[in-house]
């Protein structure tokens, strides 16, 4: 199975990783990850991304697709992947279809996720992480059984830099400006798929295996 998922931020894309990673034997491949991952290592791409995400914008096209590019080829893909957060640009959108192109391989369905910008505020603002593994918490909708502590891992959670109030709705407008547009790129190759993520984990959950379950009855 080979997937995007798209919405907003703070829409539950991250929260539905580990569900659709567990369930289609797929890695699980966020970009905001790999940068948050490098910046916490200090490596040269971690401090070039990190002026851009700590202001909530995008970091620039190029530095996303080569890391997207080598990751797709590591062995793991080969069973299919979930791209989280990328393409988040129509230069990006088009640099997929290219690599793709290259690996003689598709797509088999993009998922957008809506959700109203009043939750998407509320659920960024109370987000904490894992330190560690980078499990995703919030402080009223999914607290973790102790408080501050991960219950997969047993690490810290802290919250992310970017989830302060006044970078949350740069990241809106961002989204709005640069990403949303992509919809309609995907509307154009028949492979968007739209679903309601206001309500719970679950409830979203249940609404893309419905869709990945019709997909595949289908082929
Ligand atoms: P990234 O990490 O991708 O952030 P994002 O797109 O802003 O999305 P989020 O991770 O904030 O939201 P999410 O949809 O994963 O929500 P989550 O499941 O955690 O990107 C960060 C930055 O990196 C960007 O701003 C940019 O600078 C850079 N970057 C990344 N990719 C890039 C690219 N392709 N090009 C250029 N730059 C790029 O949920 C949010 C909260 O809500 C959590 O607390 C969760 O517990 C809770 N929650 C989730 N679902 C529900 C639910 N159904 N009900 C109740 N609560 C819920
Ligand atoms: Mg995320």
């Amino acid at each position: 199975m080979r997937l995007l998922i798209m919405g907003p931020p703070g829409a539950g894309k991250g929260s539905q990783a580990p569900l659709l990673k567990k369930t289609y034997g797929i890695p699980h491949i966020s970009t905001g990850d790999m940068f948050r991952a490098a910046i916490k290592q200090g490596t040269p791409l971690g401090i070039q991304a990190k002026a851009y995400t700590d202001k909530g914008e995008l970091v620039p096209d190029q530095v996303t697709i080569n890391i997207v590019k080598e990751r797709l080829q590591e062995p793991d893909c080969q069973a299919g992947f979930l791209l989280d957060g990328f393409p988040r640009t129509i230069a990006q959108a088009k640099a997929l279809d290219v690599i793709l192109k290259e690996m003689n391989i598709s797509l088999d369905a993009v998922i957008n996720i809506n959700v109203p910008d009043d939750i998407l505020i509320q659920r960024m603002s109370g987000r904490r992480m894992c330190r560690q593994c980078g499990a995703s918490y919030h402080i009223t909708n999914i607290p973790p059984q102790v408080a501050n502590v991960c219950d997969v891992c047993g690490g810290s959670l802290y919250q992310r830099k970017d989830d302060s109030l006044e970078t949350v709705g740069n990241r809106l407008e961002v989204y709005y400006k640069q990403t949303q547009p992509l919809l309609d790129y995907y509307a154009q190759s028949g492979l968007i798929h739209h679903i309601n993520g206001a309500k719970d984990v679950e409830d979203t959950f249940n609404q893309v295996k419905t869709i990945l379950e019709e997909l595949h009855d289908f082929h």
